[in-house]
């Protein structure tokens, strides 16, 4: 039987995820949204560009939540996006009313699925969905920390004139002004970019990482980044159905490691068949470490004003 990806949320992200989804032939998609016609149009669309791309799965669109049922991953994407001015944080309210009435349905009808979150504010969204779901904490998860790296590589090749296809990155913490870019980490063919670059230069490029999403907002103007975070998104999927085991930045339950507890968070974290099936706690800096500390303690306080 194929795998059943549910996206929730046919917006720019939810459409774009599902046409990667659908690119790499690895399950069919069903697309749900409140907006009647939108998911069935965006997925009849999708499902007419098969014969041309190359893809024979199924692509669905429907306003049942209750189609949710089989689904190996509910996608979640569902929720506003920032306008120019706004910090994720800002969505915080509205987004968890969303967040948590789709955390209600899918336990009710998926619960056996693993939520990969994709709604910001991301950490906080995802600790929402996971308390509401009340699904295991490896079978909630949310996407950010892989942007974010792709961001940071993207900036590197850009500026040392390398592919970036050829550069790797690691961005820890939370998905906002707190994430915590770890250059010593972060690589051109393996070379560490300490070694490609002055210090002033990394520096300026891991605050352009951290401002990412908000360079782009400011360009659109109407709403945010969509083709990089849905990338990000897909290549989760694709390590949990395929069960590749690759090691990426995600945001995941946390019980003691790095000295923080009860709090979802961007660490780095292997991803398989039964979702986050370990965390890696580096031996970060003595710097690094507060800096990832203080971003948990930012989102403890987040945490709060939900009434957690
Ligand atoms: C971004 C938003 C989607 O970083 O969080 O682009």
């Amino acid at each position: 039987m194929r795998r059943k990806v549910t996206v929730i949320g046919a917006g720019n992200v939810g459409a774009a995820v599902a046409q990667y989804l659908a690119e790499d032939n690895i399950c069919d998609v069903l697309l749900i949204d409140v907006v009647e016609g939108l998911p069935q149009g965006k997925a009849l669309d999708l499902m007419q560009a098969g014969p041309i791309r190359g893809y024979d799965v199924t692509i669905t669109g429907s306003n049942d939540f209750a189609d949710m049922r089989g689904s190996d991953i509910i996608v979640h994407t569902a929720g506003l996006a920032r306008k120019p001015g706004m910090s994720r944080e800002d969505l915080q309210a509205k987004n968890a009313e969303i967040v948590g009435s789709v955390a209600e349905k899918a336990r009710e009808y998926a619960s056996n699925a693993i939520i990969l979150m994709v709604a910001n504010p991301l950490d906080v969204m995802t600790y929402h969905a996971y308390k509401v779901s009340g699904f295991p904490p490896n079978r909630v998860f949310g996407q950010a920390g892989i942007l974010d790296s792709i961001r940071f590589r993207t900036f590197i090749g850009m500026e040392l004139g390398v592919a970036q296809t050829e550069t790797e990155a690691m961005v820890l913490g939370g998905h906002g002004d707190t994430m915590v870019p770890l250059p010593r980490y972060t690589t051109a063919s393996g070379i560490p970019i300490t070694e490609l670059m002055s210090a002033e230069r990394i520096e300026a490029l891991s605050q352009r990482t951290i401002k990412g999403g908000g360079e782009i907002v400011a360009l659109l103007k109407t709403g945010s980044a969509y083709y990089a975070p849905a990338a990000a998104t897909v290549a989760m999927v694709d390590s949990v159905l395929n069960d590749r085991k690759k090691l990426y930045p995600c945001s995941a339950y946390l019980t003691g490691q790095y000295g923080i507890s009860n709090i979802y968070i961007g660490v780095p974290a292997i991803l398989g068949q039964t979702g986050v099936e370990k965390i890696i706690e580096l031996k970060l800096a003595e710097k690094e470490l507060k800096a990832l500390q203080e971003s948990a303690s930012m989102y403890t306080k987040q945490l709060k004003e939900l009434g957690y």
